[in-house]
């Protein structure tokens, strides 16, 4: 009942404006209110678990949820088995009403498992980016799929200024030298670089990289973008940052080029080979954004030619990475598991997102409309 009403109030703040094109989608037939069943899946914690009574996005830490849910009558199951057919969370697919998920540790939401959850009526993303979801199928299910917009924003920003930093200039191969016991300055010397002076262009330029511009301003770098959208006058101004409408007319230009957009149909593979090859022979890359937004084979082979000098980001596909993954065997790359996002502050703000949009969805109220992925059958704009 509480989504019925979320999707009815949705239609009437949609219909005028067009967002919505049909009422035809609503199929699925929705649980009446009352206790509802709410898996969270999220990454363990194991031996850190209670080292810090603020690590909430582990399974253990459960989003900070379990109390509060259990107070109000509610089932709560959380788990960090999310693959294959006798996995934890295949066993509650089919009752489940409320479905936590986590790009860190992504339960992927197929078409499949949909079309077997009849109960399901939300689906809340502990952070940001909800493509580990099929998300045209939650679409024509009548599903509202909702994450904590911001939430981890400047968590990822201050990551890739750091990742940044460590590719121009070439820590890493200096740190392995320091911990197997080598000195060799000139080992890192001949391709260390200073930043100022050097071109950086971010593909997408919405909350993550607004933040990366802002942090990047001191460094005297000349700062491009490229975007679906060109940015407010004012921060353009503040952060001197140039729009370029052409991604391959921006892309020869950057020494560094980071990536933040989402990963939708429009970015999945958008860096091939041909648009690597494009690219400045040495070019840096922070990735940070999504794994799926890159060729893999083509990284890797950039890498290996030294087209791309230097690539870092804590997004693979899929996640967790496999053993063999090439990108953990690939030269010039400074890659780390999926954790820019999920800081303890950026925990903290995702978790209290959460609870207060299960909170509003027990109510049957609306959530902030900027949380909004999938809402009344629609995808939100950049995703369409
Ligand atoms: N690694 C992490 O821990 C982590 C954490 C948060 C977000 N992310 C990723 O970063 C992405 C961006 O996050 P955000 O908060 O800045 O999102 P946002 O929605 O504020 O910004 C995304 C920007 O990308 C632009 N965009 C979308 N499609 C585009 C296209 N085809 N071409 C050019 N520009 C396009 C949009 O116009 C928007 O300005 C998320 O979707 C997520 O995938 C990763």
């Amino acid at each position: 009942m509480a989504m019925k009403r979320v999707a009815s109030s949705a239609i009437n703040a949609f219909a005028s404006s067009g967002y919505l094109r049909s009422s035809s989608r609503f199929s699925r037939h929705y649980a009446s209110s009352g206790s509802k069943k709410i898996v969270g899946v999220f990454y363990k914690g194991n031996e850190y678990a209670s080292m810090n009574p603020n690590f909430l996005g582990c399974v253990e830490g459960g989003c900070g949820l379990r109390e509060w849910l259990e107070s109000k009558g509610h089932q709560y199951i959380v788990t960090d088995d999310k693959e294959g057919p006798d996995c934890e969370l295949e066993k509650h697919i089919p009752d489940l009403h409320v479905l936590i998920s986590t790009p860190f540790h992504p339960a992927y939401v197929t078409a499949e498992r949909i079309k077997k959850a009849k109960n399901l009526q939300l689906l809340l993303t502990a952070g940001v980016g909800s493509d580990h979801i099929d998300l045209n199928a939650a679409a024509a299910a009548g599903l509202t799929v909702a994450e904590v917009t911001g939430s981890n924003v400047v968590s990822v920003a201050e990551d890739e200024l750091m990742r940044i930093l460590i590719l121009v200039r070439n820590f890493l191969p200096g740190h392995h030298q320091v911990i197997s016991g080598e000195w060799n300055v000139a080992g890192v010397a001949y391709r260390a670089h200073d930043l100022e002076g050097k071109t950086v262009g971010t593909v997408g330029c919405g909350r993550i990289g607004k933040l990366l511009l802002q942090r990047l301003k001191p460094f005297n770098c000349n700062l491009l973008y490229h975007d679906r959208v060109k940015m407010d006058p004012q921060l353009e101004k503040e952060t001197g940052a140039k729009f370029e409408e052409d991604l391959d007319t921006m892309l020869p230009k950057c020494d560094i080029v980071v990536v933040n957009t989402p990963l939708t149909e429009k970015t999945r593979g958008m860096f091939d080979k041909d648009r690597i090859a494009k690219m400045k022979k040495g070019v840096l890359i922070v990735n940070n954004a999504r794994g799926a937004i890159m060729d893999t084979q083509a990284v890797v082979d950039a890498c290996s030619s030294g087209h791309i000098a230097g690539y870092s980001g804590d997004v693979w596909n899929p996640q967790p990475a496999p053993k063999d993954h090439p990108w953990r065997y690939m030269p010039n790359q400074a890659m780390t598991p999926h954790v820019s996002g999920t800081t303890i502050d950026a925990q903290l703000r995702y978790a209290a997102g959460v609870k207060d949009m299960l909170d509003r969805y027990f109510k049957g109220e609306d959530f902030p409309v900027q949380n909004y992925i999938v809402k009344a059958g629609e995808l939100a704009p950049q995703y369409r």
